[in-house]
């Protein structure tokens, strides 16, 4: 048994020496910036409230954060629509905030992540009222992707592409032209076949690099670059099942890569290169090209998130993206929460086979129907954290995680702020139930989020979850990410990983170093496998009595 296991009992602060790239086998916590804390009482999180908060994320034990956007915007997606890409919101705080904030951040080891929104800006932003203000043919259009409509006087969309948030794609503009907007109206696309798009994101992202950011998050990197040559196909014919690999006319074409190749080198310029994770909801085996090491270097791997919590389903979709990862020479991400998707504490707890639309269905109904068993999902979320923390790779964990919180499912519609419920038509409620502020206390103004209120509603049964309650409670969700994090930091080695014998329904497998992680999948106990478990996502190990307990995860260092 090699010397770092033989004395480990107990997880030891001091870390293990992180293999080089720090990002390959980093813990990664997402920060929703406006819900996330709030220092000066005005109902939106801020800078200066997650610079206080640094002590909780090194009690946590995490490697880097990855902010949300905090861009100036009029909030019509969350700061995903960005006036300025260069600058920070006044209701968040101010670039002096922003250099604080940073600096705290690396002063206790941790690495900073911002988010890139590059398929988008805002319709607040300059150079899109330069465009509304030139008119058409005029060289501030060729910016955006403009056209004009059809029928004689333009009064009918180019095409008739609907929206990711429902409705059409494109929006008038009074003069014949209309804009494509992929995501909400208020978001219209930029063209990336112009020289000064592509400048002005170099521009950007020198300007954070220069300001110590470590890495990027890039949002919708597989959008960006779109063929637009006449005649526009319609909405069915882009959606045929048996389209080719990049043949879609705005999503994943393979041009795109052109586009990151050149971030490649700007990232390259610095010392450490600045890293970059791609936001690519493309199928499995496109994602590689997006995180190869002349591109971006790592992209999301959704398909834990997608997946009903089985043993099968896990093992595979473990095994295919360690495969995809090691082939195109970077390290696998992994992924259970974040701020577009239903939280997994809730997710785990609805009957499984639920697909995006159930629980869309599910969210209308305002979580009643059907009724979550919460008590299992909170078991089973634990579980799922453990078996992902165990994986080589990056783990990304989201907010409120840590703290075990469900889905705020009965949002009221009045308070809804998510521009899927009105794209929808009222049938989808959208991503606000995982995005309520956190509880930090349980008692106070908005559970400690702030002196003030909370910009969208929390529930009374925050309280429980709230983070001064967990920190006192060595059996607390909050408790166990903590000690699975320490214990990770402590074991991390190389990234190998064996699958071992199990019965079915449970994953077994073997890190560098000797230990194991076995997740029961079942609900009904099996024996424990030989050796010493350091970390139990269930009852703590000296009750388990020879026996994995059902939807729980253990860890095992080998028997002396
Ligand atoms: C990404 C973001 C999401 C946003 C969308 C448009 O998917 O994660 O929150 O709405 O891009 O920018």
């Amino acid at each position: 048994m090699s010397d770092l296991l033989d004395h480990a009992t107990t997880p030891s602060s001091p870390p293990a020496t992180t293999p080089d790239p720090w990002w390959r086998q980093a813990v990664v916590y997402q920060v929703y910036p406006r819900s996330f804390a709030d220092s000066n009482g005005d109902g939106t999180g801020d800078l200066p409230g997650i610079t206080a908060r640094v002590p909780h994320l090194v009690s946590l034990g995490v490697d880097a954060v990855w902010l949300s956007p905090f861009y100036p915007s009029a909030l019509a997606d969350g700061g995903y629509d960005v006036d300025d890409h260069r600058d920070v919101d006044p209701a968040i705080g101010t670039l002096e905030q922003f250099d604080e904030m940073v600096a705290t951040l690396h002063a206790a080891g941790i690495k900073v992540v911002v988010d890139i929104v590059p398929n988008h800006s805002s319709n607040r932003h300059r150079w899109f009222r330069d465009a509304l203000a030139a008119g058409p043919g005029s060289p501030e259009r060729e910016r955006y992707v403009f056209a004009r409509g059809r029928g004689e006087h333009g009064e009918l969309p180019p095409s008739d592409w609907t929206a990711v948030f429902g409705g059409p794609a494109w929006e008038p503009v009074g003069d014949g032209e209309w804009y494509l907007h992929t995501f909400a109206p208020e978001q219209p696309d930029w063209n990336w076949d112009h020289p000064e798009v592509h400048e002005d994101f170099l521009t950007t992202l020198r300007f954070w690099a220069d300001r110590g950011v470590d890495g990027f998050r890039v949002d919708v990197a597989h959008a960006l670059v779109k063929d637009m040559s006449s005649p526009l196909p319609t909405a069915a014919e882009l959606a045929a099942d048996d389209l080719p690999d990049g043949a879609h006319r705005f999503w994943d074409r393979d041009e795109v890569h052109e586009v990151y190749r050149a971030w490649r080198a700007v990232f390259d310029e610095y010392d450490p290169p600045r890293t970059a994770v791609a936001e690519a909801w493309v199928a499995t085996h496109r994602r590689a090209r997006y995180a190869s090491p002349e591109g971006l270097g790592q992209a999301f791997n959704f398909d834990l998130l997608r997946s009903d919590f089985d043993a099968a389903s896990f093992r595979r979709v473990v095994e295919e993206n360690l495969r995809l990862a090691a082939e195109s020479g970077t390290s696998s991400t992994w992924v259970l929460s974040n701020h577009d998707v239903v939280r997994h504490v809730s997710r785990y707890g609805l009957p499984d086979g639920m697909d995006e639309a159930a629980r869309a269905r599910w969210l209308l109904s305002g979580g009643t129907d059907p009724a979550p068993d919460l008590e299992r999902g909170a078991r089973r979320a634990r579980a799922a954290t453990a078996f992902l923390l165990a994986l080589p790779g990056s783990a990304y964990l989201y907010q409120g995680e840590e703290l075990g919180l469900p889905e705020v499912a009965d949002l009221d519609a009045a308070v809804l702020q998510d521009p899927t419920w009105l794209r929808s038509g009222h049938v989808d409620k959208g991503r606000d139930g995982c995005r309520v502020p956190l509880p930090w206390t349980a008692e106070g103004p908005s559970h400690g989020f702030g002196p003030g209120p909370s910009h969208l509603p929390q529930p009374s049964w925050f309280a429980a979850h709230a983070a001064d309650v967990q920190d006192r409670d060595p059996r607390s969700t909050l408790s166990a990410y903590r000690e699975a994090l320490a214990w990770r930091r402590r074991l991390r080695t190389g990234e190998e990983l064996v699958f071992e014998d199990a019965p079915e329904g449970v994953v077994r497998f073997r890190r560098p170093g000797g230990w194991t992680c076995v997740t029961n999948f079942t609900t009904r106990a099996v024996p424990l496998p030989p050796g010493r478990v350091v970390l139990s996502s269930g009852a703590p190990a000296d009750e388990l009595g020879g026996e994995l307990p059902g939807e729980t995860t253990v860890w095992l260092l080998p028997a002396d």
